[in-house]
C-alpha cells in the first residue's frame, strides 16, 4: 500500500512492467486506483467501479475501454465517461506522470480520504 505523502504523487509502477491492455490496481491509502495502459499511453481511474462494488483492474480493457467484471458496464479510460449500462455515473480519473519509466498517479489526501469514506458508506448500505 502506498502512503500518504505531503506531494501526493504515488507510485504506480514500472513502464517497463505494461503492456498494452494491462491493467493494475495500486492503493494510495485505502483508495483504489486502476492505472492502464491503452495504446501505448498510461491513464488512471478510481478503480472502483460507479455501478456497484466491483473493481475494474479485474476486468478487461479493449482499446481504450475498460470492461466491468460484474455487469460489462463499459468506460473510456482517458475520460472516464460511463459508456454502457448499466454503469451511468462517470468514473473519476487521476493525473499520471512517468519520470525515468515510473509512473506516478497524483491523488491528494483529502480526496483520497473522501473517497474512502464514500466506500465505507457504500459498504454500510450493503450490509
Ligand atoms: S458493478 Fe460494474 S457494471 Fe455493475
Amino acid at each position: 500500500m502506498t502512503e500518504l505523502t505531503a506531494e501526493d504523487w504515488h507510485f504506480a509502477g514500472n513502464a517497463d512492467e505494461f503492456e498494452d491492455e494491462d491493467i493494475a490496481q495500486i492503493k494510495v491509502g485505502p483508495l483504489a486506483i486502476a492505472v492502464y495502459r491503452a495504446k501505448g499511453n498510461f491513464y488512471a481511474t478510481q478503480d472502483l467501479c460507479t455501478h456497484e462494488r466491483a473493481y475494474l483492474s479485474d476486468g478487461i480493457l479493449i482499446d481504450c475501454i475498460v470492461e466491468c467484471p460484474f455487469h460489462q458496464g463499459r468506460f473510456d479510460v482517458r475520460t472516464g465517461k460511463a459508456m454502457s449500462a448499466p454503469a451511468f455515473v462517470p468514473l473519476k480519473t487521476y493525473p499520471l506522470k512517468i519520470v525515468d519509466r515510473k509512473i506516478y498517479v497524483k491523488v491528494d489526501r483529502d480526496e483520497a480520504e473522501a473517497d474512502h469514506q464514500l466506500q465505507a458508506n457504500y459498504r454500510a448500505q450493503q450490509s
